[in-house]
């Protein structure tokens, strides 16, 4: 098999799509695996994950630094120390300065809990239920420098269901982040993306020929 692409995951907290992103990449013919996982939190949950495997956990707390682009910085220090291809943000809450960005053209990914481009930014699930949206879900996208913005990659509807919470939607749309981000992730190892200004072009892709239409018509 040709060399697998080396991912470096940056967390902030529960870790749930690192852990799909970790399971995904035990798999041996998957052809991508996670080398390093940096926490901006001393006490993200994901970094016990990181820990079980045996894939160095890195601290790195922002409130050490007196910039942005110095705790910037040091992140891409340990990306590079690391031998790091790509970046994965997996409920990673800090905005990275356009310089970071700017140094991994087109090779860090996010997701985002929202069908982008409607509902970038933060509370995305309240955001939802206030807007009355009947279909939801989530993206993982190629980062710019724009926040939740950049060419996308793959992504996942769910119902928005009578009487859902934030925390219900959120469940289910989680659940939808589990699978897409590995496979998006693949996408890119395997060669497959082409970006092309801001559309990512997907080649051999297996469309989805179901239409999720929400209520379902009776007739
Ligand atoms: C996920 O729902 C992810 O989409 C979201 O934070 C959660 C992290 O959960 N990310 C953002 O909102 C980024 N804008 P996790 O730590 O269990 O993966």
């Amino acid at each position: 098999m040709t060399r697998k692409l080396r991912i470096g995951v940056l967390i902030s907290g529960r870790g749930s799509n690192f852990k799909a992103l970790l399971d995904a990449t035990q798999q041996p013919d998957f052809p991508a695996e996670i080398v390093c996982v940096i926490s901006n939190k001393g006490q993200a949950g994901g970094l016990e994950y990181a820990r079980a495997a045996g894939i160095p956990a890195i601290v790195i707390s922002h409130t050490g630094f007196a910039s942005r682009e110095a705790f910037d910085i040091t992140v891409d220090d340990q990306l590079r120390r690391h031998q790091v291809d790509i970046v994965c943000l997996a409920g990673f809450m800090r905005v990275l300065s356009a310089e970071f960005i700017n140094r991994w053209p087109d090779r860090i990914l996010n997701i985002h809990p929202s069908l982008l481009p409607a509902f970038r930014g933060l509370h995305t699930h309240e955001k939802t239920l206030e807007a009355g949206c009947k279909i939801a879900g989530c993206t993982v996208h190629i980062v710019r420098p724009a926040l939740d913005e950049g060419p996308i990659l793959a992504q996942a509807a769910v119902p928005v269901l009578e009487g859902d919470s934030p925390g219900t939607l959120a469940a289910r749309i989680l659940e939808q982040e589990h699978r897409i981000y590995p496979e998006a992730v693949r996408l890119i190892a395997e060669g497959r993306v082409e970006i092309d200004g801001m559309v990512a072009r997907i080649r051999d892709s297996a469309p989805t020929a179901q239409p999720l239409v929400n209520p379902a018509p009776r007739g």
